[in-house]
């Protein structure tokens, strides 16, 4: 073992799915001694031939470093691995998809048996970890302590982004950023199925589309100054009356087109009740308002 070596925080992980493997990879070429465990054996000693020492149960992984990280599918099969292992006095990393809840919930379990807890939310897809120009990072939320001593081997695959100490946080910003990603996507899907079917490249459409898109993106910044300020008219470029008096020709446009406006007619609804109630002057925040599930059902 190499002096580096030894001066590196070992690392025992759980889960050797496509991104347990691209986090396991990291680590052992940053030189971290890692210990590792997987469901389905030979995905973990695959990593043996690259040094990572194979364990045979999960509970004997947990037992080899005091920083236990997991990755699996789901918060079920988070259950499943480590119901029969010793967590006391462990450091427990969970990089495991969940939802705000299953994560505090998570983090209240470990700490009843003995364990410090943060929770991740991996903003990336495997081949971007281990590779800082690719952008990708991890939030993580819960013990700021244990954030704070494992920064440095935690930033090892990708960066880090502490979000608080309530542990569901980490879930909650990832769930956030995807979702605003979904109705990117969303919104994508119309418009290449508007030209669908018209002598229009969708490769000559695609850099415009990507260069408006990111043209509009710092909107993000009004709403957030709009939320901060309760005044939803400070700033107001286009507002919503105007929006709302041009939404039938989006209609028009998808129906002459041939497709459904089934993607853009959600919004266009509470765009109309946000003006309804009065809310014409206003930009577009007010249908935030609108979101909470019981403004939804009035
Ligand atoms: N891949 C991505 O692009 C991406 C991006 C961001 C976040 N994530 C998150 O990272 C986590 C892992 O994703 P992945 O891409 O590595 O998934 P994956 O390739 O499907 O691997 C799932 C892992 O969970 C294990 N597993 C599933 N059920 C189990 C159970 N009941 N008991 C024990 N082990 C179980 C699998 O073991 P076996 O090998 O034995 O099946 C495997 O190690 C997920 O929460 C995912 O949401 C993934």
């Amino acid at each position: 073992m190499t002096q580096t070596t030894v001066e590196k925080t070992p690392v025992t992980l759980l889960g050797l799915g496509a991104m347990g493997t691209a986090l396991a990879r990291t680590w052992l070429a940053a030189g971290h001694p890692l210990t590792v465990w997987n469901r389905t054996r030979p995905r973990a000693t695959a990593l043996a031939a690259e040094g990572a020492a194979v364990a045979d149960t999960a509970a004997e992984a947990v037992a080899a470093n005091s920083l236990v990280v997991v990755c699996l599918l789901d918060d079920t099969s988070v259950d499943d691995v480590l119901s029969g292992t010793d967590l006391a006095g462990k450091d427990l990393v969970n990089l495991t998809t969940s939802t705000p809840a299953q994560a505090r919930a998570r983090a209240a379990w470990a700490r009843e048996r003995g364990a410090r807890y943060l929770d991740g939310g991996i903003m990336a897809v495997p081949p971007m970890i281990g590779v800082p120009e690719a952008g990708g990072y991890v939030f993580y939320s819960g013990s700021p302590r244990l954030f704070e001593r494992h920064r440095r081997t935690l930033g090892v695959p990708a960066g880090t982004t502490y979000v608080g100490e309530d542990a569901g946080f980490a879930a909650l910003h990832d769930v956030a950023l995807l979702s605003a990603m979904y109705g990117m996507f969303a919104g994508t899907a119309h418009a290449f199925a508007l030209i669908r079917d018209e002598d229009i490249d969708p490769a000559a459409l695609a850099p415009l589309l990507a260069d408006w898109l990111v043209a509009m993106v710092p909107a993000v910044h009004r709403t957030a100054e709009q939320l901060r300020s309760g005044d939803y008219t400070k700033g107001v470029v286009s507002h919503l009356a105007m929006q709302v008096a041009g939404t039938p020709t989006f209609l028009s446009t998808a129906e002459q087109q041939g497709v459904s406006p089934e993607l853009l007619t959600p919004y266009f609804q509470l765009m109309r009740r946000r003006l309804a109630e009065g809310g014409g002057e206003e930009d577009l925040t007010g249908v935030i308002d609108l979101l909470a599930v019981g403004a939804a059902v009035r």
